[in-house]
């Protein structure tokens, strides 16, 4: 998710951004996008059963089919950034449609694992393009006012294509037709690429490579109520500025960035090795485990326990992240989440020790029915905290110059956790068994808790530029306690 927002900000807000259909459109490029990831994250946990039943995969190879969406997803994120500058953002746009349907018709037509993979990859580097292109064509043409709420209906979005995700795999999953489950992401793909194709580049890509006719067109469209000549004045002159302060990779890893830098890496990996995407990805299993002993039943449990409890809790934070601060949120988030895997740890000690010989057919014991109220608390919990507020404060704790770069690394680091931690699940329940894998998300969770408690000072309601002066302080947290502000 690098949705890195465009560096300017000394755009004056406009008072009344007039909506017109174009701008829906640019809406609904961003939706598509969100979809279309969610979908992607979503859909594998229904697939799985189905997956190893045809191929007779071991673990190790259903865990690389998981996860290597992710390693896609990864490179994706790296390089989107360049092919965005170079291609223009509708056209890597346009071409992550491509390479998303390709990938998604690859796998659902694979005669084998290696096919599959090879699917799964080209999905992911799909996802990880549109996972930043998307963001960056939304971000620079809307106007300033609506900005935040575009990136915050991406999020949204996410959790929406996960929850449909669970939705087709529920009501394909008596059929066992995981290839179709597969297929259907080229829906969104599809949609993505046909909402695409008569959008015009944003003005920021035209002025950047010197079209300012075409810059004056596209901005006459988007957005008929403002004065284009000065909008494009305005634009010229940030692209100046932002290329006379070229920032460096070396200034992203300097001393004066650390501190920022560090926030950003240690949320992006705290987000991740509390296991919120073990959960997503391998839900089902997990409810197996507990007793759920019918696809169905375990569908059903995936789809309304973890996809519906995580659009609604999403929905909750984006519209109070303001009010209530960030701190607080990731604070309250980290409780709910740590309380909620250690109680699943423990009910599957007593379901481990268990004869559940017995369970199958009445359904999940009590300690299966603890561990799906756990589950609900657990998402209801990252999703109202890690989950968006992560992505708000990576977006909001780095100087204009290097934010984009800054953001990638953040962004790339983030994947690069997913990858470890759904490659490597099931091995951990293999190796060590359910409980101790929940104790370790919930002991990272008790960690997480402390680091944020000790270093992330709270971001609210401050100016970017505000922003900059707290990490002058030596201890920031303390800084701000010190002056009430905490
Ligand atoms: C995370 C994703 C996760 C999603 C779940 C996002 O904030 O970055 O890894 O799958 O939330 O809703």
């Amino acid at each position: 998710m690098g949705d890195d927002v465009t560096t300017t900000t000394t755009r004056p807000a406009n008072k009344k951004p007039k909506i017109g259909i174009w701008l829906l459109l640019v809406g609904a490029v961003i939706m598509m996008a969100g979809l279309l990831f969610g979908y992607d994250q979503g859909v594998i946990s229904g697939a799985l059963g189905g997956i190893q039943e045809s191929f007779g995969a071991s673990t190790t190879m259903i865990q690389i089919i998981t996860s290597w969406v992710t390693l896609g997803a990864l490179v994706g994120a790296l390089v989107a950034g360049v092919l965005a500058d170079k291609l223009g953002r509708r056209v890597t746009i346009l071409l992550a449609a491509i390479l998303f349907t390709f990938g998604a018709l690859l796998e659902a037509l694979a005669p084998g694992t290696t096919v599959l993979v090879i699917g799964r990859l080209v999905v992911g580097f799909g996802v990880g393009v549109a996972s930043v292109a998307a963001p960056l064509y939304a971000a620079e043409q809307a106007p300033t006012r609506l900005r935040g709420r575009f990136v915050s209906m991406y999020q949204l979005a996410i959790t929406i294509g996960i929850f449909i995700a669970y939705l087709v795999d529920q009501a394909l999953i008596n059929n066992d037709m995981w290839r179709v489950m597969l297929g259907v992401s080229a829906v969104p793909a599809i949609l993505l690429f046909i909402v695409m194709l008569p959008m015009p580049d944003s003005p920021r890509w035209f002025v950047k490579v010197g079209r300012r006719d075409d810059a004056i067109k596209a901005l006459n469209k988007i957005r008929p109520d403002v004065d284009a000549n000065a909008e494009i004045e305005e634009i010229e002159k940030a692209a100046q500025e932002d290329d006379a302060n070229k920032a460096t990779w070396a200034e992203v890893f300097s001393k004066k960035l650390r501190k920022p830098l560090m926030i950003g890496i240690g949320l992006a990996v705290f987000q991740q090795i509390t296991g919120i995407n073990a959960i997503i990805y391998y839900a089902n299993k997990i409810f197996a485990q507990a007793g759920f002993s019918t696809p169905q039943d375990q569908a059903a449990a995936t789809t309304w326990a973890i996809g519906g409890v995580n659009v609604l809790a999403t929905f909750i934070a984006v519209a109070y992240v303001d009010r209530f601060g960030r701190r607080p949120l990731l604070l309250a988030g980290l409780v709910g989440m740590s309380s909620a895997l250690i109680t699943v740890g423990i009910s599957f000690h007593f379901m481990d020790n268990a004869d559940t010989s017995g369970a199958g057919a009445g359904g999940p014991t009590t300690a299966g029915l603890i561990t799906l109220v756990a589950l609900v608390v657990f998402i209801a919990s990252f999703a109202f905290s890690l989950g968006p507020v992560v992505w708000t404060v990576i977006n909001e704790i780095f100087p204009n110059r290097v934010r984009g770069r800054a953001v990638a690394v953040a962004t790339a680091v983030n994947w690069g956790s997913a990858w470890l931690v759904s490659q490597f699940f099931l091995t951990l329940i293999d190796s060590i068994g359910n409980s101790a894998t929940f104790y370790l998300f919930g002991a990272f969770s008790v960690i997480a808790y402390v680091w944020i408690w000790r270093t992330v000072p709270e971001t609210k309601g401050r100016t970017l530029e505000e922003i900059q002066e707290i990490w002058e302080d030596d201890n920031p947290v303390q800084a701000q306690r010190d002056a009430g502000t905490l």
